[in-house]
Parts: structure tokens; C-alpha cells; sequence
């Protein structure tokens, strides 16, 4: 035999010159979900090591990530069901405790990347990601109230804007309000070819924001979000969110969208982000709580899988567990 591929293989400095793919802590996003109030954290019984951080929690998390080498955070809000409305219009007020943590933590860690979340889903009473009105999502009211999210949002200090609504024309619709009122700087990462999953479960229970039914909607988000049979429309999504000025393409989920991610790296000169989402984590998590998996072999792999694929940043509540493990 003149070709051996195992020769490549016979020790860990021979592997280590001849890997393909490099995963490293600065590559990775750390989600945080954060709440009003004293008390420090409430658990998310869906999602294991996961919890609701009050400010001074997210604070302490934040310090002790960027000490690992995780220097990205993407933040939702939970919101308290008496400050929902139709029109999420607390997403945008002043006093909205996310967007006064965002100041306060740019405030004490101004080396750290924000990330923020725009949609009408963690503000709105009908839990949707748009607008309802006569019985549908009304797409181009949407893109004011997305705007105004955006413009508050950039004022408060958040690097990148992570719109997530999958509303037509939203990421023109941000940008230009963005410009429009002098936030140049501030970038959109947009989830390009977001899917109507269903592994988005215990997201949902973090927030309390799944959907409801409302009229001719049925209790799901399937009108917007992308039908998980398709892979030809993320190039349309791609194209559009790259003409209307978006600065990072996303995926989400990931690992059952290996093929998604592949096809728009291979497709775009943007960078790709994928969003290893709530319920992927949760399966592994659960398969090694049940000591079928090992975590500390399965999470990485996990995770290189997805760079593998293409992914230049990936968003994986795992961020800090890797760079802990690999640290
Ligand atoms: C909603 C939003 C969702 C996630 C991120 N932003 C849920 C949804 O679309 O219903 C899911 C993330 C996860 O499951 O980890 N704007």
C-alpha cells in the first residue's frame, strides 16, 4: 500500500498538524437570560445549568466568561406578563430593565461584545414575533415597532442588533433606522434561515413567550419562521439579508441544519453564526445526566461538528463549559 491515512493519525502531535478545524473560546457566544428584581437566579427546569439572572448575576457570569476567554453574549429578556402588550411597547421604553442592564454591563466591562434580541416575542401578550392585527402577523407594521426596538437598543449600548423575527424586509428596515438616527457602528447579525423548529422548548420556558393562538393563527410560528423541509430558500433569505445591509448570517438550529450552514458559507462572503439552540443543548444534557453520554466528549464534539460545518461564531449555552474544558 502505497497510501496509509493512518500514518496521519499515529499520535497526538501527528494529529495535531494535520487537523482540519479549530474551535477556540473567542469563536463562541454565551446566551444569558436575564430578569428584573433582587433575587440573584431562578433555574429553567428544561434546560439543566441554565437559569434567569438578575443584573448583578449576569454581572458576576459576564466577569467570570470573559476570565475564560468568552468574550460574547447574546441577552434576552424575561419579561413579567403585566408589562406585555399587543404592540410591545415596553420593548422600547426607557425604563426597560434589558436595556439598562445592557448600559450597566457595557458600563463595567467595555471589552465585552452585546448582542441583543429583536423581536416582539418576550414583549408581546400574543407571544408572536409580530405584530397581530385582524386575525394575521401583520408583516410592515412589524418593521416600524422592529426599528424603534433596534434604535433603543443601539442607544443603550448593544454591539450587534440579533433581529430574530424572520419578518420580510426587517434587517432594511433596522438599518436604515439605525443610520438614520447616527448608529453606524452598531451591527446586525440576522438570523438569515431561522426555522420553525421544534427545539425551541425550553427557550420558551425560560421566557414564557411561546405562542398563542389568536384569530386565523394557529399557536405556532410557521408563517414566518422557515418550513425545516428547505434548504433553496435560505439562499433567498441570505441574498436579501445581504443586500439590506446585515453584517453576520445566521442559522438556526444547527445541528439538524449542518446542510443549511454548509450551503451559506459556501454561498456568501458574510460570516456565518449558528444558533445551537435550547432544545439541542437539552438532549445532550439529558443523555448525559442519564450517564449515557459523557459530556466532556460529547459537548465538544458537538461543538466542532458545527464549525466544521461552516460556522465562523457559534451561540451554544455550552460556551463557557467549553472554554472551561478546553481553558
Ligand atoms: C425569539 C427567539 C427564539 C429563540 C431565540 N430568539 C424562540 C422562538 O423563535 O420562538 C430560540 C433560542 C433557543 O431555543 O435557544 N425571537
Amino acid at each position: 500500500m502505497l497510501r496509509r491515512p493512518r500514518r496521519n493519525r499515529r499520535s497526538e502531535a501527528i494529529r495535531n498538524l494535520n487537523r482540519e478545524t479549530h474551535l477556540s473560546p473567542g469563536h463562541l457566544v454565551q446566551p444569558l437570560f436575564l430578569m428584573e428584581g433582587d433575587e440573584a437566579k431562578v433555574a429553567i427546569p428544561s434546560l439543566p445549568g441554565s437559569y434567569r439572572l438578575s443584573l448583578e448575576s449576569t454581572l458576576r457570569e459576564i466577569e467570570t466568561c470573559l476570565e475564560l476567554g468568552v468574550h460574547s453574549f447574546i441577552l434576552f429578556p424575561a419579561v413579567p406578563d403585566e408589562r406585555k402588550d399587543k404592540e410591545a411597547t415596553y420593548s422600547y421604553n426607557p425604563d426597560n430593565f434589558y436595556l439598562k442592564a445592557a448600559t450597566a454591563i457595557k458600563e463595567r466591562f467595555p471589552e465585552c461584545c452585546l448582542i441583543s434580541d429583536v423581536a416582539m416575542d418576550p414583549y408581546s401578550s400574543d407571544g408572536h414575533d409580530g405584530l397581530v392585527l385582524d386575525g394575521k402577523i401583520a408583516n410592515d407594521e412589524t418593521l416600524l415597532i422592529l426599528s424603534k426596538m433596534a434604535v433603543a437598543q443601539a442607544h443603550a449600548g448593544f454591539d450587534i442588533l440579533g433581529p430574530s423575527d424572520m419578518m420580510d424586509g426587517r434587517v432594511q428596515a433596522i438599518r436604515e433606522g439605525l443610520d438614520r438616527e447616527g448608529y453606524t457602528d452598531t451591527g446586525i447579525m440576522s438570523y438569515t434561515a431561522k426555522y420553525a423548529s421544534a427545539f425551541y422548548g425550553p427557550f420558551r420556558d425560560a421566557l414564557e413567550s411561546a405562542p398563542k393562538a389568536s384569530g386565523d393563527i394557529p399557536a405556532d410560528k410557521k408563517t414566518y419562521q422557515m418550513d425545516p423541509a428547505n434548504k433553496q430558500e435560505a439562499l433567498i433569505e441570505g441574498e436579501l439579508d445581504t443586500m439590506e445591509g446585515a453584517d453576520f448570517l445566521m442559522v438556526k438550529p444547527a445541528l439538524n441544519y449542518l446542510d443549511v450552514i454548509h450551503l451559506l458559507k459556501h454561498s456568501f462572503d458574510l460570516p456565518i453564526a449558528a444558533y445551537h439552540v435550547s432544545g439541542e443543548c437539552a438532549m445532550l444534557l439529558a443523555a448525559c445526566r442519564n450517564g449515557w453520554l459523557e459530556y466532556e466528549k460529547a459537548m465538544p464534539e458537538t461543538l466542532l461538528s458545527i464549525r466544521r460545518a461552516g460556522a465562523d461564531v457559534i451561540i451554544t449555552y455550552f460556551a463557557k463549559d467549553y472554554a472551561k474544558l478546553t481553558g
